[in-house]
This record gives C-alpha cells, structure tokens and sequence, in this order.
C-alpha cells in the first residue's frame, strides 16, 4: 500500500469527499472492476490513482490507457499488442500495455468513446483475463485489475446509449461517482489553500486570497470542475502584485460564462430574484465587502444596498467566516 498518494491526497472535508475516501478505501479491499463517473476535471484520475495506491496491487506501477481520440485498431494494439506485420505500419512486435501491468491495475480513461468491437473484446479480457495480440494465434493471460473512467451522467449509462450494456454491468459492480465541485463548494477554502501553496512551493512567492476573493469563488458554477479552480488560480496568482490577491484579480481570472453549458440550463436560477441576488454578491466581492465601494459600484445610496442585503439576507463576511469555522469544528 503506497498510502501517500492513496485516500489523503484528495483535498476536501465536504460530506461528499469524506464518503468519497471511504468509497475508494472500500472499493481498494476487493479485486473487482471499477467504474469512476464524474464530469471533466471532478477529480476521476486523482480517485483511479488513490484506488491503486491504496490496494495491494500498489507495488506494480499503474497503467493509464486514454481510450479517447484512437482509433480501435491503435488501441486495441496498444492494449493487447501486436506481432510484427499484424497490420501496415506494425514493423516490430509489441508487448502492449496490459502485458505491462500484469499484477497491477489498468485504468481506462474515457470508456465510453471506444467502438463496440473494441468494447466486445474487453469484455472478455476481463471475464479471462485472456489477452490476443492482434495478428498472433496465440492467447495469454494476465491478471490486472481494470478501472475505468467516464464523464457521461449515470442516467445516460443506464439508458445504454453510452457504451454496450454487457460491459457496463460487468464494470458495474464497483460505481464510484464523483459529485461536481459546484455541490461541494465548502472545499473551496481547503482546495484554494492547497493549490497556492503547490504554486508557492514551485514559484516562491507566498499567496493568499482575500475574503472578498474567495467569496467570489464561492459564486462560480465550475463546468471545469477542480481543474478550472486551479487554473483560475494560477492565472490569479501570476498576475497578483500583493500577497493578499484580490477580487478584481480573481474576477480578471474567472472564465467567461458559458451560457450554454449544462450547469446553466440544470441549475442557472432565472428569477429577478436569484439574478439581483448574484449581483450583488458579485458585486460585494468585486468591492472586497466593503459596502460604501459596493454602493458607488451600483451607483445607488449605501441606505439602499444595506436595505437589499437584508431583504435577500446577504451574509456579512465575517457572519460567514464564523458560519464556516463552526462547520470545520
Ligand atoms: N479533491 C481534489 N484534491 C486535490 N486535487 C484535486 C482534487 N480533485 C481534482 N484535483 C486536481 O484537479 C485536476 C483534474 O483532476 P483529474 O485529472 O483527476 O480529473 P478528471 O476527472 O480525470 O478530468 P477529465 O475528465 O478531464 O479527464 C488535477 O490537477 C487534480 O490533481
Ligand atoms: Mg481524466
């Protein structure tokens, strides 16, 4: 068990990722495939990584197999391998990857975009454990534990239309999902914390966020999930001229908006009310919750700005750093 990079290098104490670590913690104790759903940048080759990490399969290095963008002739060599003339191009012989990971855990990332024929022969890979090169007579087997990895929605693979019903069953048996970062936004304090320090450690320039900052983040729907916070961070951090970055920092940061993604249509609240609301959280960020600097910024009486606060009931930052320290303890 390589315990550093198992269950504890996922950052976060949401009840999400507190179950998530227990699901792969128990998941690690079997030999069974594994299916680890999750939307872009949720965090699925960090769990696939802290899944082998964890396992006694730990000892033997792990594979990682982008099934995305090849085609199935290429994959299929790469996975199986292939004899030398197996197909034009193929002028030696190959071992292929799973011949590699033999004794240890396979991980395939993006499942759902492999050809039906490709996903027929992976079935029986991992009923047998027989592989076949391509173009060779002969059969082997190898004993490695598959996870694979996809971002399409639970209800999509249901229905089927994703990939072959017989292979999502059988992969089935272990489903680790991963929640988007949009519904577990209490680890935004750990996960920014921890992405500025990785930035400091490489750059040496020490870097926090300011509460107005933060909050800002706090308002984002994050399609990118973990991997968007981080990059905003680090184009953040690049461009801050004080330790303390500030919200117009962040705010130059943040992606546009993507009217059309699918957190907007699933979760965008439309109403007048939902709309002044983020606006003026945004709005109260952008001035570092300095309520005078909001109120010039919406060109209205500071009276009026505190009257809106309390109708929509606008938490003062340091209500919320309390509500906060009080959800850590
Ligand atoms: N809980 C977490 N703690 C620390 N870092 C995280 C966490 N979740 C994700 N990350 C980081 O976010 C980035 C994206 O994670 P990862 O590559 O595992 O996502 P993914 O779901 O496989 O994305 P994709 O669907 O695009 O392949 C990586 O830098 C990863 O280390
Ligand atoms: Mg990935």
């Amino acid at each position: 068990m390589n315990v550093a990079h198992g269950v504890s290098s996922l950052v976060g104490s949401s009840c999400a990722i507190q179950e998530l670590r227990c699901k792969i913690s128990a998941a690690a104790a079997f030999d069974e495939p594994v299916l680890v759903i999750g939307e872009t940048g949720v965090g699925k080759e960090l769990v696939a990584r802290a899944l082998h990490a964890e396992s006694a399969r730990s000892s033997r290095p792990l594979q990682i197999i982008n099934c995305a963008g090849v085609s199935s002739e290429l994959l299929a060599s790469e996975m199986f391998g292939h004899r030398s003339g197996a197909f034009t191009g193929a002028a030696r012989s190959r071992q292929g990857r799973l011949r590699a990971a033999d004794g240890s855990v396979v991980v395939l990332d993006e499942i759902s975009e492999t050809s039906e024929r490709f996903q027929a022969t992976l079935l029986r890979t991992i009923e047998t454990g027989e592989i076949q090169p391509l173009g060779s007579d002969t059969v082997a087997h190898v004993d490695v534990r598959f996870v694979a990895t996809t971002n399409h929605s639970m209800s999509e693979l249901v229905s089927g239309d994703c990939f072959r019903r017989d292979l999502f069953y059988r992969l089935a048996g272990i489903i680790i999902e991963i929640a988007p970062l949009r519904d577990r936004l209490e680890d935004l304090p750990e996960l920014t914390a921890y992405f500025l320090a990785l930035l400091e450690q490489r750059y040496g320039r020490p870097r926090r966020l300011s509460e107005g900052a933060l909050s800002l983040l706090e308002q984002q729907e994050y399609p990118g999930n973990v991997r968007e916070l981080r990059q905003v961070l680090t184009r953040a951090y690049g461009s801050s001229e004080a330790v303390r970055i500030s919200p117009s920092e962040v705010d130059a940061a943040l992606f546009p908006a993507q009217p059309c993604s699918r957190t907007t249509v699933e979760t965008g609240d439309l109403s007048l009310e939902g709309v002044v609301r983020r606006h003026l959280q945004r709005t109260l960020a952008l001035a570092d919750h300095n309520i005078s600097q909001a109120a010039r910024l919406l060109s209205i009486p500071r009276s009026t700005l505190q009257h809106y606060l309390t109708k929509y009931r606008i938490e003062a930052p340091a209500q919320r750093a309390k509500q906060r320290a009080a959800a850590r303890s």
